[in-house]
């Protein structure tokens, strides 16, 4: 049987995992591609430390040109995270002709333009299901199980980080702080775990859904971005009694032509699909004109499901290498796809919960829901969490569907009252069950 070389820049919790199926699932996976694939090197920056699987001496590298400039190996497997070296080592693997393969979000939702429009030009593939939501398919299922229907929007839970801790709060009343520690305790998050609670890792992942189910890019520094560093204990005992629980979402849809993104923490209701995403799980609701609404669930991340995903294409390309396939992720049209601005999201409609930090003094409901009137905004539910005498009251309001605009100019103004004791909070409803 023909044997296909490959190298991977990178063995840590991904490329280990990529081992191991590789080990594991050998036969199996020789007989799907028709050729067997062979692990020829792997660069490491520390060969010495210690690794969740035995990775033999012969393979290790601290030298990239022992893989990208070694014309055996055909295929490259970037799982080294992170913006530079990647770029130019996947840069340079393009440019020896080698077909590539990437979990790393950050560098094709930053650099993916010139990393396509090189890969084109040279010829060659570059794979990325992994890097969205892990091990789930989801972009093998737009690009393929969806290549006849027109996808209309995207939305979901796609950082497993954010759902952990906030499933944490929610589960467990923990604070932010404790469900945060506990996902670092866990190996969850990283020990630097912005990307991750900012929302910026969330808006990378949603930039290569909407390149892939829309055609269109937009950088992921452009998209309204929410983290979820403001949501409290008492937020997640509010949403509790309006029946429903606090999920990081991502979500993007096309509107006439536009697109429409954004990253933010959302109530959502306790039995809508995406409110029983618990733990690290991902998912992802996709809309489209003749399938209607379909759902995309599993692990988002970990050694063994991101495996899966980068292993899937090294399958696809390894086929094309002999023969069996085209090279599969259209890299000719994702060069060819045009920068979008997102639109604006003024006039998004939602209903809304607000929570305004207040003295507990009479009137100020009073101010509070005058600057809602001035600016169309309906109350449709007040809550006062009074915490004793002389303390601050959490005042939660549940306005009517509102323009972005619209709220946005109310809240400014509450934000103005020198009563108002901290910045207020909003977040928005999603609609009850998006898969009726
Ligand atoms: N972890 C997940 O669950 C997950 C899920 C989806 C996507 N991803 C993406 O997959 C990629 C890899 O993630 P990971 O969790 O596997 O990362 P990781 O555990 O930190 O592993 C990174 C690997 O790359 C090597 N490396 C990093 N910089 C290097 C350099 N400059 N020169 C040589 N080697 C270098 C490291 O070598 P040493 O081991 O010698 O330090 C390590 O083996 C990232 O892009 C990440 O976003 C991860």
């Amino acid at each position: 049987m023909r044997s296909i070389a490959i190298g991977l820049l990178g063995a840590g919790n991904v490329g280990c995992g990529v081992v191991q199926l590789l080990r594991d699932n050998h036969d199996a996976i020789a007989r799907r591609v028709g050729a067997s694939i062979q692990i020829k090197r792997v660069l490491l920056r520390s060969p010495g430390t210690r690794r969740p699987i035995d990775v033999p001496a012969e393979w290790k590298t601290t030298d990239p040109a022992d893989i990208l400039a070694d014309p055996e190996i055909r295929v490259v497997v970037e799982v080294m995270g992170g913006l530079e070296p990647a770029r130019q080592y996947v840069l340079e693997a393009i440019a020896a002709g080698k077909h590539v393969v990437s979990a790393n979000k950050a560098l094709l939702g930053t650099f993916g333009k010139e990393l396509f429009a090189a890969a084109a030009q040279r010829g060659v593939s570059l794979h990325f299901e992994a890097s969205v939501a892990g091990g789930i398919p989801i972009l093998r299922s737009l690009r393929e199980g969806l290549a006849s229907d027109r996808i209309e929007a995207v939305s979901g839970i796609v950082n497993g980080t954010c759902n952990f801790v906030l499933d944490t709060m929610t589960r467990m009343g923990a604070s932010f702080d404790a469900a945060l520690a506990e996902a670092q305790v866990r190996g969850l998050a990283e020990a630097d775990p912005a990307l991750d609670i900012s929302g910026v890792d969330a808006a990378q992942k949603l930039t290569l859904l909407a390149l892939v189910a829309f055609g269109l890019r937009v950088d992921p520094q452009r998209i309204p971005t929410e983290g979820i560093t403001r949501i409290t204990a008492f937020d997640i005992e509010a949403a509790r009694t309006l029946g429903c629980v606090i999920k990081s979402i991502a979500a993007a849809r096309v509107d006439h032509g536009r697109l429409l993104a954004r990253v933010h923490p959302a109530l959502v209701p306790m039995h809508n699909v995406l409110g029983g995403v618990h733990g690290t799980y991902n998912a992802v609701l996709v809309e489209s004109r003749a399938l209607g609404r379909s759902l995309y669930y599993g692990r988002g991340a970990g050694m063994m499901p991101t495996g899966t995903a980068v292993v899937a294409d090294l399958v696809e390309v390894c086929r094309a290498i002999i023969g069996l396939g085209d090279r599969g992720t259209g890299v000719d049209e994702l060069a060819a796809i045009v920068d979008v601005t997102p639109a604006s999201l003024d006039d998004e409609r939602h209903e809304n919960y607000v929570r305004v930090t207040v003295p507990n003094v009479p009137g100020v409901l009073g101010q509070v829901a005058n600057c809602l009137g001035a600016h169309g905004v309906s109350i449709k539910r007040v809550n006062q969490d009074p915490r004793g005498p002389g303390l601050p009251v959490e005042m939660v309001v549940v306005t009517e569907s509102v323009t972005d605009a619209e709220l946005r100019a109310a809240l400014a103004e509450i934000d103005g009252l020198p009563t108002t004791l901290a910045p207020v909070l909003r977040l928005r409803l999603l609609e009850a069950d998006p898969l009726d």
